[in-house]
């Protein structure tokens, strides 16, 4: 294993793999898969958030970074005791490789593989990979293979909580134009006209969008502004979610106050645009997020 990598106990005793490379600092947890940090060389803070009420334990997600959703998003449709987003991002993933690639970045890839408690919940054979590459650009890929003999359709998202210095007074460009599902009114559908401004409890998905989404994230005292640039492939909608007061108090692992110093902008393919893969075939995701100083 290079010296940039290592593997390390980190919070709750779950096992991480720690990354000091010369592009980027980071962490990733076996638990989920679950990016915690990334510190691009040069940054000033962590540009992702991650909540100081999070549970750490085996079976309980990580509230912060880049929670998995797999192989569901949201409750389940038809068992809504079944845990929200799936149970990717509950389990402990097997570390296949790290690897220091050419510009300073480190590679580090993790795998789920069914057994005999996901296809309780589930019935279906797969492997799901995180390829995780930390340097100047945080590049996630996600990759997964239908390995049994039925077609299989599956929700995904790489659920990205990004630390801002004020959700209130930042823009969000790049998806102007695009239709989307308001999760706070009724699953109504509506048309995004301008940039979005969080001004309320906002939980949205984007639909059919594969544009670059940037958050233009101004100062606020005590933190310097920067815009956030998230490119992808492979991902055909966008969810953009900010809880706000009342719903931040009601979530036992995120602090009452905490909800301004946070944005989630997600690459995923939900709802009608659920993968749907046939025995053998294959489908790869990836989100690709830099970080620029504000004008
Ligand atoms: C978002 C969903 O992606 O995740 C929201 O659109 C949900 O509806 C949020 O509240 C957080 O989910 P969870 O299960 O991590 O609390």
């Amino acid at each position: 294993m290079p010296e940039a990598t290592r593997i390390i106990t980190a919070n709750g005793g779950l096992r991480a793999v720690q990354i000091d490379a010369p592009a980027a600092r980071g962490l990733i947890y076996l638990h989920g898969a679950h990016v915690a940090s990334w510190i691009p060389a040069g940054a000033d803070r962590d540009v992702l958030w991650l909540s100081e009420k999070s549970h750490w334990a085996a079976g309980k997600p990580i509230r912060g970074g880049v929670p998995v959703c797999f192989p569901w998003f949201g409750p389940r449709k038809d068992d809504p005791a079944a845990p929200a987003h799936g149970f990717a991002r509950l389990k402990e993933w097997s570390l296949e490789s790290t690897e220091l690639l050419p510009e300073g970045a480190a590679r580090v890839t993790l795998l789920l593989q069914s057994d005999d408690d996901t296809r309780r919940s589930w019935p279906h054979d797969f492997t799901l990979r995180m390829h995780a590459s930390f340097g100047k650009v945080l590049e996630l890929r996600l990759e997964l293979t239908n390995t049994g003999s039925t077609p299989l359709t599956a929700e995904e998202a790489l659920h990205t909580y990004f630390a801002v210095a004020d959700a209130r007074a930042l823009t969000i460009r790049g998806l102007a134009g695009a239709r989307y599902i308001d999760k706070v009114d009724g699953l109504k559908e509506k048309t995004q006209d301008d940039v979005i401004r969080i001004t309320a409890e906002t939980d949205r998905v984007y639909t059919n969008t594969t544009s670059e989404v940037i958050i233009e994230d101004p100062p606020a005292p005590g933190a310097t502004g920067r815009h956030i640039h998230i490119g992808k492939t492979g991902s055909a909608d966008t969810v953009v979610w900010n809880p706000w007061i009342a719903k931040a108090k009601a979530m036992a692992d995120f602090g009452d106050d905490e909800w301004p110093g946070m944005l989630c902008v997600e690459t995923c393919n939900v709802m009608a645009n659920a993968l749907r893969l046939t025995p053998g075939q294959f489908a790869s995701m990836t989100a690709r997020v830099s970080i620029h100083p504000s004008a």
